[in-house]
Parts: structure tokens; sequence; C-alpha cells
């Protein structure tokens, strides 16, 4: 039987079990696809492009081609996949762009806090000519950015109610591969530790880090709302993935395969980031459904994120472009109105 099921249950770090999930076993002669990812696959925007891609690639390239997704950080975590794609152990990879520092400062940009007001603008300036551009950025090693894939903004949990940045002094938490992250909680007294996100649920619940900052896609499907107690929407900074595969191997597909492929990814793609809005509000609603403590911050409160954490930003400025900055900015619709 073609699609063999193989069930593969494993333990995350500590405690959180994962559920079991279906694989598929490639035909002889196919094009072997693998698109490894760290986060659940359903529920989550990249959990869900990845499965809704590999269905489609599966029922439409049968004969052709081949897809198995791996996610939950089975095969890599986030730091290590870029360099099994480099190698050609992986054909697909999501990462997050704070984890993309060790390559290149340019994606720095996206996680200046508080740079973009909402996911339009994000996508206004993810399709304009400089996002677009930002794409091609990985290309001295060997990798093309095929599309970015949209999560959501971030917002803070933790231990202790958090309304203000004051009220995170002292504390710890966790920060994705990124300095400005660091830099971005070192301004509000706090102190920053960087794990891999397979680690994040462990670390919570045993009060190794007494906090945490994600999309509500990754809070919900990820549980990390179990182990906090409560969350801030502060709507922080941008949780959003640029989809890469080795440019070697997609020089190497027919021209006829590759470019079904490309087809299919792109309208999978575009899918999933019309879905990615809507997810992360189910998501943010579920929380509060499950009887958890989401708070809303007033313009005043608000205003208190802003002014601590915007001066992080002249700290990366010129690695990353003052030209860039200001195009990412006049995405925001109030900008220069
Ligand atoms: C994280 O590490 O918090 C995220 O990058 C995980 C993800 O891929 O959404």
């Amino acid at each position: 039987m073609r699609r063999a099921i193989v069930a593969v249950i494993f333990a995350l770090g500590v405690v959180f079990a994962i559920p079991a999930f279906a694989q598929i076993d490639c035909k002889p002669g196919e094009v072997v696809i693998k698109f490894s990812h760290v986060v659940p696959p359903r529920g989550h925007p990249k959990g869900d492009f990845a499965r809704m891609l590999a269905e489609r690639v599966n029922a439409e390239m049968n004969g052709k081609a081949c897809m198995q997704v791996f996610p939950f950080s089975q095969l890599y975590d986030d730091e290590k996949v870029m360099e099994a794609l480099l190698l050609g152990d992986v054909q697909l990879a999501a990462p997050s762009l704070s984890k993309l520092e060790v390559y290149t400062n340019k994606f720095r940009l996206f996680d200046l806090p508080f740079l973009f007001d909402d996911m339009d603008a994000v996508q206004r300036f993810t399709s304009s000519e400089t996002g677009q551009g930002l794409l091609d950025v990985m290309s001295e090693f060997g990798v093309v950015g095929l599309g970015y894939l949209y999560d959501g903004l971030k917002h803070f949990s933790a231990e202790e109610p958090l309304l203000v940045p004051s009220d995170g002094e002292g504390l710890k938490f966790r920060v994705q591969n990124s300095d400005v992250a660091v830099a971005m909680i070192e301004a509000m007294g706090a102190s920053a530790q960087k794990l891999a996100f397979k680690e994040v649920y462990g670390a919570l619940q045993l009060g190794v880090v007494d906090g945490q900052e994600n999309s509500w896609s990754n809070i919900f499907t990820s549980r990390f709302f179990e182990v906090q107690e409560g969350i801030t929407e502060t709507g922080h900074q941008l949780l959003a993935y640029v989809v890469f595969t080795p440019e070697e191997w997609l020089e190497s597909l027919e021209t006829g395969v590759r470019e079904q492929f490309l087809t299919i990814f792109r309208e999978t793609l575009a899918k999933a980031n019309r879905q990615a809005v809507k997810t992360s509000e189910k998501n943010r609603q579920r929380i509060i459904d499950a009887g958890y403590t989401v708070r809303e911050l007033t313009p005043e409160q608000r205003q208190q994120w802003v002014d601590v954490m915007r001066p992080v930003w002249g700290q990366f400025e010129d690695e990353i472009g003052k030209d860039l900055i200001e195009a990412a900015e006049a995405a925001n619709e109030t900008h220069g109105n």
C-alpha cells in the first residue's frame, strides 16, 4: 500500500507528549520532497501550509513527486534545518525570520519591535519590490526563498501579570535565536534566554524561564498558555517565515515537474496566507474559551511598551539599513498620512 501509515509518538523535552501523525512512503522513481518544521501539523499557519502542500503534491503529482512532512522538530529544529537544507537532506524549510541572523543581518528588520501596525502592513511590505527582493538574500548560501508565510504578531506571556514593561523587570524570558529580541527584553529590565522551540514548554513548566513571547497560534497549539499566569496582547513583534529550498535541487528537477510543483506551491502559499489571520484569531479565542487570562492593553499602556522597546531600533539600524527600515515603516497605513 502506497500510503503506509507510520505512527510516530515522541516526547519533547520533559513532559510534552506529541500525538501521532501520518507519514507516507514514497515510490521508487518519485522526486522526494521533505519538509521539516517545528510546530504541530494542524491548526497552525505553518503546520496547515505544509500539510495542504503535501496533500496536493501527493494527489496531483503521484508517480512524479512525493512529499513528506516532519512536524514537531521531529527531524530537525530550526537551528539545524538550514544546515540540512544546505546539505540537501531536506528540500523545504520555513524557519522563523528571527532565526536567520547567523546568515544575514537583513532579516533582523522583521524583529524590530512595533515596526508593523498590523498584518495588512506586513503583507503590503512583503509583497512590495523591496520585500520581494529580500527573498534573494540567502542566495549566496545556495538557497532560494520561495515566498513569505505569515503567522501573526507576537504577544507576551509570563508567570506574573504583565500590563506595562516594568511588570517584567527581573523576569527571564525565552526568546528565539535573535539578538534584537535579546536587546528588546533587556530594555524592559528583564533577562533573555535563547532556547529552541521544542524546549519552551518544558522550560516554562519547570520555571527555567518565567515567560516567553509568541504568536497566538504558537501559544495555543504548543499549549504555552497552560503553564503561564496569563497572556498580554502586546502585538510587539512579527512572527513570519520564508519558505526556502536548495537552488541546486530546484534546478535539478525536470522542467515540467518543477513548474507543476511551483504552481501548486504558489497557490497553496497564497491560500495559507489568506487563512493565517483567521487561524490566529481562532487560537486566541480558544485560549479565552479554555478559561485562561488574556489581557488587552489601554492605549496608554501600549504606549509604554512602544516607548521602552522602540529605542532598540538604534542598535541595529546601521546593519539593517535605514532605507530598508523606512521602506517597511511606509507600509503602515498611518505612515506619512
Ligand atoms: C519560535 O521558535 O518561537 C518560533 O519560531 C516557532 C515557529 O516556527 O513558529
